[in-house]
């Protein structure tokens, strides 16, 4: 492609992502940058003091650009006192513009809410909770090695509607260790009677490098089951008014996650805290940049603020740009526009002409219009369809 004809890549929007890492336990199933805290309190001041400084370091590559959505995940942000949150909240705001209502997530984990919490968190600035409820079958949170039972994750779901939040979103998994299809609609339906404004769906998956993955628990469903559980949950949400819109995310109108959908679109985040990730475009280089932070809470807290916190750069070179988009946005059950594909690649339609003509000849993708979508065999196999972008 000759460059005099690639277009501008325009700067879509920008999120802020806020790593805070540590849990009272580790779950055997969980990859993710999370760390057990053994003996007293993890050290939330001096982490506070090296997310700002950490901020500061990029705040260079965003110089003018308004946050539109803050997510503060882990780990387990809930253990962070809402103090903290607020100095976190405020810290950000004085250094970068935030839009007018912009979401802010917190994740909480119901083995740590506590009365008066939710109050200092609204206070704080947080107006949206995302729970990890996981299932609300006790003998099953006991196998996920969950610090809490089903009555403390009801518990801690009244204390934050009576603290005013009414936006919140509820994380279940399927496909859970003895789990039958009874059981799993069973979750469904305790969690649209909680009437959350959100629910995310999740298949449970065994991750490399996690206690189970070394040692498989019994009595995980098999792949047919699995997808038994995934559609008929999936009707159970629909039936609700909870209208799926990507492969494990349903909301109410309105209610889609700001935050999640600003990463589908490939919308532009930095990430602060340990081993956290951002994407960014750059306008003036007219260039895509990932950017992700040393993982471990003791190495990055040491080289917060420095370039040593910086665990690695990266441009995604234009021949890479279609499969990093398609990885987000057919992840979406309502696809992309092409418009948003030459805006946030900063490549032409033709760039990916030849992959979507395949795509749409085995009746996965669709063109509706300006808009690719796709179908309910695409969304099945939406590795096979993505990977059809990869470069050769
Ligand atoms: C980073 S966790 C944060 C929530 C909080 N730390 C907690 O667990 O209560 C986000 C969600 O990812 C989901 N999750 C974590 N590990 C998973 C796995 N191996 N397979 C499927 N979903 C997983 C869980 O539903 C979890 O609530
Ligand atoms: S509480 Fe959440 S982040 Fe922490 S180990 Fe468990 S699943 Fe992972």
């Amino acid at each position: 492609m000759p460059a005099r004809h690639a277009p501008m890549l325009i700067p879509p929007p920008l999120s802020l992502y806020v790593h805070l890492p540590w849990c009272v336990r580790k779950c055997p199933y969980c990859d993710f940058n999370s760390h057990e805290f053994k003996g007293g309190t993890p050290p939330f001041d001096a982490y506070v003091d090296a997310l700002l400084a950490d901020l500061d370091q990029d705040l260079p590559l965003v110089w003018g650009r308004t946050v539109h959505s803050v997510f503060f995940g882990g780990g387990t942000p809930s253990l962070f006192p809402a103090d903290a949150i607020e100095r976190i909240l405020q810290g950000a705001s004085s250094r970068l513009r935030f839009a007018p209502g912009a979401e802010v997530t917190l994740e909480t984990n119901p083995g740590t809410a506590e009365h008066g919490r939710f109050e200092d968190y609204r206070r704080a600035g947080v107006n949206r909770i995302s729970f990890g409820i996981q299932t609300f079958d006790d003998a099953t949170l006991r196998t996920l090695g969950r610090i809490h039972d089903g009555a403390q994750a009801l518990s801690a779901i009244a204390l934050a509607r009576d603290a005013g939040f009414d936006n919140f979103n509820l994380d279940l998994m399927y496909a859970l260790p003895g789990q039958t299809l009874a059981m799993a609609e069973d979750d469904v339906a305790r969690a649209i009677a909680l009437a959350p404004a959100h629910i995310s769906h999740y298949q449970l998956t065994l991750e490399p490098n996690t206690v189970f993955a070394a040692r498989p628990p019994t009595g995980i469903p098999d792949d047919d089951l699995a997808w038994d559980m995934q559609e008929r949950c999936q009707a159970m949400l629909a039936e609700a008014g909870y209208a799926q819109y990507e492969v494990s995310a349903y909301a109410r109108p309105g209610r889609r996650c700001a935050h999640n959908l600003n990463y589908w679109r490939f919308g532009d985040y930095l990430g602060i805290g340990a081993g956290a990730h951002g994407k960014l475009t750059l306008g003036s280089e007219q260039t895509l940049l990932r950017r992700w932070k040393s993982k471990h809470p003791v190495a990055w807290l040491a080289g917060a603020g420095t370039p040593a916190s910086i665990g690695g750069d990266e441009r995604i070179e234009p021949a890479r740009r279609p499969f990093e988009f398609m990885l987000n946005a057919l992840r979406l059950v309502d696809g992309f526009a092409l418009d948003d594909f030459v805006a946030t690649t900063g490549l032409p339609v033709s760039a990916i002409d030849g992959p979507l003509d395949i795509a749409v000849d085995r009746g996965w993708l669709q063109r509706n219009g300006a808009r690719i979508v796709p179908t309910e065999l695409g969304r099945r196999f939406t590795n096979d369809v993505v990977a059809l972008f990869l470069e050769d």
